[in-house]
């Protein structure tokens, strides 16, 4: 099979297409044939050497897939062979073919293609597990509204039921607002400290001095969510993020998109062949919504 790997830590060049073993699926595991993959920041973060998390080099990218289910592993009940499959894996999406743990994966949500399933797992999960406290009639700030987990962030706060503030440039405040933003703060023009207050959550997606001026805008009690370090660290309201895996939390995302209620916004999407260029995008810090990856992208 093709699988994209990468036997350096470096920038976006050192990603190449070559041919490798199809994987095996042990017990519990699902060989899932791969349709699409999508691109987060931690995949060219990884690529670069500036987090771990996959180990050293050679190494295979890829923490998002939607696919077919190609073959079962001993004790795997919840999947059969042809089942249209979306998940969360470990890395290894950016491959024909992946070995992902049965429990980690869904069912594709119905009314998606597998390119729109492609770009909500690790985001979607993302935004579902950090805002699970979330309640009707709350204030959430989420910084990064316009990204890949921002603006999932921003339909699953106001499905919610909660007053949604997002920080982005001026060009991605309609486009916010259409997603049901309430408020939307242009970052380069205003101190987002300044306009906001009594925030219940601040889904803090940005990081660095963003975490000491986001506790500011707390009410008492609230709680500063942070995915990937701030200098906030030390105040009590300070919460660090990791994003779990769970096919039972992608099953009730898929509720969501089936009803309606959430949809993923495609950046753009590109064949797998050209993921040094989409690693590039990716980290230009302005994709709005997502990058997706597809070993046979639609016309
Ligand atoms: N810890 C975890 O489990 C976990 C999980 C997922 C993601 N993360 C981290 O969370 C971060 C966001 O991930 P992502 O996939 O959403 O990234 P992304 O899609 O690359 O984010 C791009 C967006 O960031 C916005 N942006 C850039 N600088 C900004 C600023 N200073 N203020 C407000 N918005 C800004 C841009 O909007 P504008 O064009 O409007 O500026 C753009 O739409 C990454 O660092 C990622 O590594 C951590």
């Amino acid at each position: 099979m093709l699988a994209i790997t990468q036997n350096v830590f470096g920038g976006p060049e050192v990603l190449h297409v070559v041919e490798v073993d199809r994987p095996q699926p042990g017990p519990g595991e699902v060989l899932v044939r791969v349709a699409a993959t999508s691109v987060n920041a931690a995949d060219w973060k990884v690529r670069a050497g500036l987090i771990g998390g996959l180990g050293d080099p050679p190494l295979t990218l890829g923490l998002d897939v939607s696919g077919v289910v190609d073959e079962l592993g001993p004790g795997v009940d919840r999947f059969a062979v042809g089942d249209p499959v979306y998940g969360m894996v470990f890395g290894g999406g950016n491959a024909e073919y992946v070995v992902a743990q049965a429990d980690t994966l869904a069912l594709k949500p119905k009314v998606i293609d597998f390119v729109h399933a492609a770009a909500l797992p690790t985001a979607a999960l993302t935004a579902w597990q950090a805002l699970a406290g979330l309640g009707a009639g709350q204030r959430v700030l989420v910084h990064a509204a316009a990204g890949g987990v921002g603006h999932l962030a921003v339909q699953i706060a106001k499905h919610r039921g909660a007053f949604v503030v997002g920080t982005a440039r001026a060009a991605n405040h309609a486009y916010l607002r259409g997603l049901g933003a309430d408020e939307v703060i242009d970052y380069t023009a205003v101190d987002f400290a300044t306009t906001v207050r009594d925030v219940d959550i601040v889904l803090d997606l940005v990081g660095g001095e963003y975490g000491s001026r986001s506790a500011a805008v707390l009410r008492p009690g609230g709680r500063l969510i942070d995915t990937q370090g701030s200098d906030a660290e030390a105040d009590p309201r300070y919460e660090r993020f990791y994003v779990e895996p769970s096919g039972a939390s992608l099953r009730e995302i898929a509720t969501m998109v089936e009803r309606g209620h959430l949809r993923a916004t495609i950046d753009q999407v590109l064949p797998l062949a050209e993921i040094a260029e989409a690693h590039r995008i990716s980290e230009s810090g302005r994709v709005r919504g997502k990058i997706v990856l597809a070993w046979n992208p639609p016309a």
